[in-house]
């Protein structure tokens, strides 16, 4: 079996975490752009875990080695699961601000204890073979009633948890808590379980 596991994304941020917690387990994790793949699959699943899924296929299809992809995004329970997996489109732009303002709004006047939402990011691995396996982790929050901290990204400046937001937490605290930091030592924990 090979060490070698392509990250299906090319988000240097996203390509740091993998290798962070990846490498010293003796992976060797490669962008995407670096293994020459350039491939932009449409996410036309209604789940994070179809996602991922859709994206670590549509490389293992051309590289036919082992591959990693995620997909993320936020649920805020009053608006039953938005905006889920149109986070990182919602209401049709790819500014964070603008998400962050529409939750806002459509959370005005609403309660504390409606305010609930998580954090959700599915991991889904292939293996050299073929076979896929799929690693989801949740981050509990909810929704706050301004932006605070400078941290993170995305709707972290919204999301509360315990008195501060998680864009308040440095990137370590936050990571020891997150979604992508469980589901992602999930598979750290199956990929040494499997290793040779
Ligand atoms: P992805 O790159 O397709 O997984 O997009 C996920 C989207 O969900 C991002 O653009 C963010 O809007 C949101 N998101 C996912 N994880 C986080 C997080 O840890 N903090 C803030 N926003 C997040």
């Amino acid at each position: 079996m090979s060490n070698k596991i392509i990250l299906a994304s090319s988000n240097q941020n996203k390509l740091r975490e993998f290798k962070e917690i990846l490498e010293p387990l003796g992976y060797e994790i490669i962008s995407q752009r670096d293994a020459g793949i350039d491939i932009d699959p449409e996410e036309t699943g209604t789940t994070f875990a179809e996602n991922s899924a859709i994206k670590a296929k549509a490389v293992y299809e051309v590289a036919k080695c082992a591959v990693i992809a995620d997909d993320s995004g936020l649920e805020v329970d009053y608006l039953n699961g938005e905006p889920g997996v149109y986070s990182a489109r919602y209401g049709g732009t790819r500014d964070d601000k603008v998400h962050n303002k529409i939750v806002l709004q459509k959370l005005e006047g609403v309660p504390d204890e409606k305010r609930s939402a998580r954090f959700v990011a599915a991991i889904s691995y292939i293996d050299d073979d073929g076979r896929l396996s799929q690693f989801i982790g949740k981050f509990e929050g909810r929704i706050g009633y301004e932006e605070r901290g400078k941290n993170g990204f995305g709707y972290d400046p919204i999301f509360m948890v315990g008195g501060i937001s998680s864009a308040e937490m440095t990137p370590e605290e936050k990571n020891a808590v997150s979604h992508r930091g469980k589901a992602l030592r999930e598979l750290a924990g199956y990929l040494s379980s499997t290793k040779n």
